[in-house]
């Protein structure tokens, strides 16, 4: 079945061109202006529209057993929601606690994953600790096409990794060429401030930020990176969300170190005082890193734009409203996690590309090329050209909504971003040439999407600041 896609602007990391897109079977066939239908094809007018190559989401978590609960989406409400917000593939954490055993960790997620998405995904494996048996595990692993790890330095004896494992972990992945993600808080720190705060009757959802700094933060991004430049490995972090951890990685980049960083929507659009409001109203807002004191947003935004934070992603991990409440006692017990995996592209143009902050190539860079180029996707997937698969997003840049949990997919009984209006949202969303989004519905095969196994060659490193200004 071919598919043409007529009309449109397309804009990809580095380039904006007026032209028409052929997809035959999964690919895109051909591109150029003027091409002419084949008998049966599937036209889509994309006048007005533009067309994005498939959104790429580095960073969920949609199976995940965490803090006595589980996340609240499976793979085939993850994947709606995903896609009707123009994310076509995503990247979610594997994650066994320290007592579960890691092969049957990354078997068990497989499993869940499979024929349920409706989206293209791989994994990031979470190495949460590192014994006799977890370098033939890894070894295994990988040779499936899971070429990332990831480890947590914060959550302390659960997947919280010693420096010890971080080190073997991090030489082992350079040995392999795989690059290693990772969450980047001292966990003593944190499970020591807990116990102080708790200790002088403070168990609200506005101490969850106290209880994790930035200066925590920071100590994490910077130790991390030195544990990069002690073994050689390549590394990645996730969701940095304040500047002193901004600093730490910057400096990092600076002396030559393989480190890349992502931040994740919430920072850029939510402060502290969300995670402050009394009561469930507070517990929406609690994740880690915290929501952090506005005045970050900027630097964030900033460093987004000159390329030092190289991706976007959303930590997407929806808990509800009766789980939230697992914490009223204790902030400590809230479940940590904001759903975001539906709206990560409407809000990142709306409040990045519409207001001024991102430029609109950057936009396409942070939230698909980059992922796809540090995570060995490239360029099966992250760009529009002959030969990629056809996993096109055609933008409608004149709508106008309001994001509401009323119509969401995710699963789960609120959206962190409720009411904020959005200025654009996909009108068609393909995957392997297979129409699975129109206008805001899900209109495809729930379990169309495959496991992407990537080589440990295909990486691109990308070291350079690029589009800055
Ligand atoms: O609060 C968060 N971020 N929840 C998900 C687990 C993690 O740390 O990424
Ligand atoms: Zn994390
Ligand atoms: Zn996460």
């Amino acid at each position: 079945m071919e598919l043409l896609i007529k009309g449109g602007e397309i804009v990809t990391a580095d380039m904006r061109t007026h032209a028409d897109i052929r997809i035959v079977g999964e690919t895109i066939g051909e591109i150029g202006p003027g091409l002419v239908a084949s008998p049966n094809a599937e036209v889509i007018d994309a006048a007005g529209k533009l067309v994005f190559p498939g959104f790429i989401d580095p960073h969920v978590h949609i199976y995940l057993p965490f803090m006595s609960t589980f996340a609240r989406d499976t793979h085939v409400t993850a994947s709606k929601a995903a896609l009707v917000g123009g994310t076509t593939t995503f990247i979610e954490m594997v994650c066994p606690n320290r007592n579960e055993d890691t092969l049957e960790g990354y078997r068990t997620w497989k499993e869940k994953a499979e024929g349920k998405s409706g989206c293209d995904y791989a994994f990031h494996m979470a190495v949460t600790r590192y014994d006799a048996a977890t370098e033939a595990q890894l070894r295994e692993i990988v040779a499936d096409g899971t070429t990332s790890f990831k480890i947590f330095l914060s959550y302390k004896n659960f997947f919280g990794v010693t420096d010890e494992e971080m080190y073997c972990t991090l030489k082992l992945a350079a040995s392999l060429g795989v690059i290693t993600t990772a969450h980047c808080e001292n966990a003593e720190l944190v499970a020591q401030l807990q116990q102080m705060l708790l200790a002088e009757g403070k168990t609200g959802p506005q101490w969850h930020e106290p209880s994790r700094p930035e200066s925590v933060e920071a100590e994490g991004t910077a130790r991390f990176a030195t544990f990069l430049e002690a073994t050689g490995a390549t590394g990645y972090v996730v969701h940095l969300s304040c500047v002193p951890a901004l600093r730490a990685a910057v400096e990092a980049k600076l002396r030559g170190v393989k480190i890349s960083v992502e931040s994740v929507l919430p920072h850029f659009l939510l402060d502290k005082t969300f995670a402050e409001r009394p009561g469930v109203e507070g517990m929406k807002y609690i994740m880690s890193p915290p929501l952090r004191h506005e005045r970050n947003q900027a630097a964030l935004w900033t460093a987004l734009q000159a390329g030092l934070i190289d991706t976007v992603g959303t930590d997407h991990c929806p808990f509800d409203v009766e789980q939230k409440l697992l914490g009223r006692k204790e902030f400590t017990q809230i479940p940590n996690g904001i759903p975001g995996i539906e709206d990560r592209v409407n809000l990142m143009y709306t409040c990045g590309v519409k207001r001024g902050r991102l430029d609109i190539h950057r936009f396409v860079d942070a939230l698909s090329t980059r992922p796809a180029k540090l995570f060995g996707l490239y360029p099966r997937k992250g760009t529009i050209m002959v030969g990629a698969d056809a996993d096109i997003v055609v933008y409608d840049p004149e709508y106008r909504g309001t994001i509401s949990a009323a119509n969401q997919y995710t699963n789960n009984d609120y959206n962190g971003f409720e009411g904020t209006e959005i200025e654009g949202r996909p009108a068609v969303v393909t995957v392997r040439g297979k129409v699975q989004v129109r206008d805001g519905r899900f209109v495809g095969e729930p379990g169309l999407g495959r496991m992407l196994r990537r080589s440990t060659q295909q990486r691109v490193e990308t070291k350079e600041p690029v589009y800055a200004n």
